[in-house]
């Protein structure tokens, strides 16, 4: 591609042409058939518009606040793993482009970088995914280190008791993790006979009996407010508001556990109206943003801020690290302002359930 990109999506093909193959795949794919990897994006393509005319939109404030944390735009960096095998410079990159854009970073446990690199690099506000292993001292370890090194809030990422069959993964024998946050605390030298050595990793390390009851030991681990992400139904969002979480994750991770799970945008606004959830806690998103039409869609079914994976990658691989990442997020933050302004809103408090209609209410 000759020149920049224009849209986030042309991020994609200039990263597969910077990336050895085996590290694009393992960004870009999804779980076996990768259904719900298509249907995350198109889903939101059956979403159209009821925008409102006449309405003075000289000036279109962005702005939000997610748990206390005032952010420039509802768009949040993502957690996902090993951004060095994308940039060198890694988490620290993408860190430093949630900094200059005003807004959150998710920084994933398996990141490449540590907790303390990614929080002295920068004062983006940075909140911590956890995954917790069969040994659990680890994960309250992590948890403390991401505390004292001021991240303000643990997402708990909930669906990967084992990792989804990532077959791109499997052909090129995917590498483990390199988890330098773990460095002298656990090693292990998982080996796969043929397959995707990361898969064979995550299948020795994670603790398949997490559940609910556990959220309780998070708590009497850390006094940060706590996430739970990969929420997907009704009653796994009564059960979280119930356990007493600090906010809800509706997410498929990328399409990359479950195939055939139903895309995100399709369930969102079964979790964000349900009473129990309703304006207790922040409800977010995350799975196929590619254009600030998705985020103006996802916050009027009920979202207050949406999450970014791989099209952050995609900056950061396409050889241009902070400043790629930077430009994926100035072109959300864009393409979702002139949304706005398009549909009538001035402020992300105007935006609502009446500026879209879902596929089946087209048909009505
Ligand atoms: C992820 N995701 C993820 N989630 C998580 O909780 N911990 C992790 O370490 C990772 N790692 C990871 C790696 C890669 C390469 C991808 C693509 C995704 C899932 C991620 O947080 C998010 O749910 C999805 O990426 C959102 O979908 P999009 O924006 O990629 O379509």
């Amino acid at each position: 591609m000759a020149t920049e990109p224009v849209n986030v999506s042309e991020f994609q093909e200039l990263a597969r042409l910077a990336l050895p193959k085996m590290y694009y795949d393992y960004y870009s794919g999804g779980a076996e058939d990768q259904q719900t990897l298509r249907e995350n994006v198109e889903a939101f393509r059956r979403i159209t518009f009821w925008p409102r005319i006449l309405i003075d939109v000289n000036r279109v404030d962005l702005s939000t606040s997610i748990l206390g944390y005032n952010i420039s735009a509802p768009i949040i960096v993502a957690p996902t793993g090993s951004h060095q095998l994308a940039h060198p410079q890694g988490e620290v990159a993408t860190a430093k482009a949630a900094a200059t854009c005003n807004t959150i970073m998710v920084l994933s446990f398996t990141s490449s970088c540590t907790i303390e690199e990614v929080a002295t690099s920068c004062n983006a506000v940075r909140f911590y995914q956890l995954y917790i292993y069969k040994r659990r001292d680890i994960a309250a370890t992590l948890v403390q280190r991401a505390e004292k090194n001021g991240f303000k809030a643990i997402i708990l990422t909930a669906d990967t008791p084992r990792l989804g069959r990532r077959e791109a993964d499997k052909k090129n024998k995917m590498i483990a993790p390199q988890l330098k946050n773990l460095e002298g605390l656990f090693s292990t030298k998982a080996t796969s006979d043929g397959g995707s050595i990361l898969e064979a990793y995550v299948n020795e390390t994670m603790d398949p009996s997490l559940s609910w009851k556990d959220i309780e030991w998070l708590r009497s681990v850390t006094k940060l407010p706590i996430l739970i992400k990969g929420v997907l139904t009704r009653a796994d969002a009564v059960k979280a508001v119930q356990v007493g979480v600090d906010g809800i994750i509706v997410s498929n991770h990328g399409a990359r556990q479950l195939d055939y799970s139903p895309a995100t945008i399709s369930v969102l606004e079964e979790v964000t109206v349900v009473h129990a959830v309703e304006g207790r806690v922040p409800v977010l998103m995350d799975g196929g943003i590619r254009r600030g039409t998705d985020v103006f869609k996802a916050l009027a079914l009920g979202a207050q801020a949406v999450l970014v994976g791989r099209p952050v990658i995609y900056g950061l691989a396409a050889n241009k690290g902070e400043y790629g990442v930077r430009r994926v997020l100035e072109m959300l933050k864009d393409e979702f302002e002139l949304t706005m302004a398009l549909s009538g809103c001035s402020s992300v408090k105007d935006i609502t359930r009446r500026h879209v209609r879902t596929e089946h209410e087209r048909l009505l």
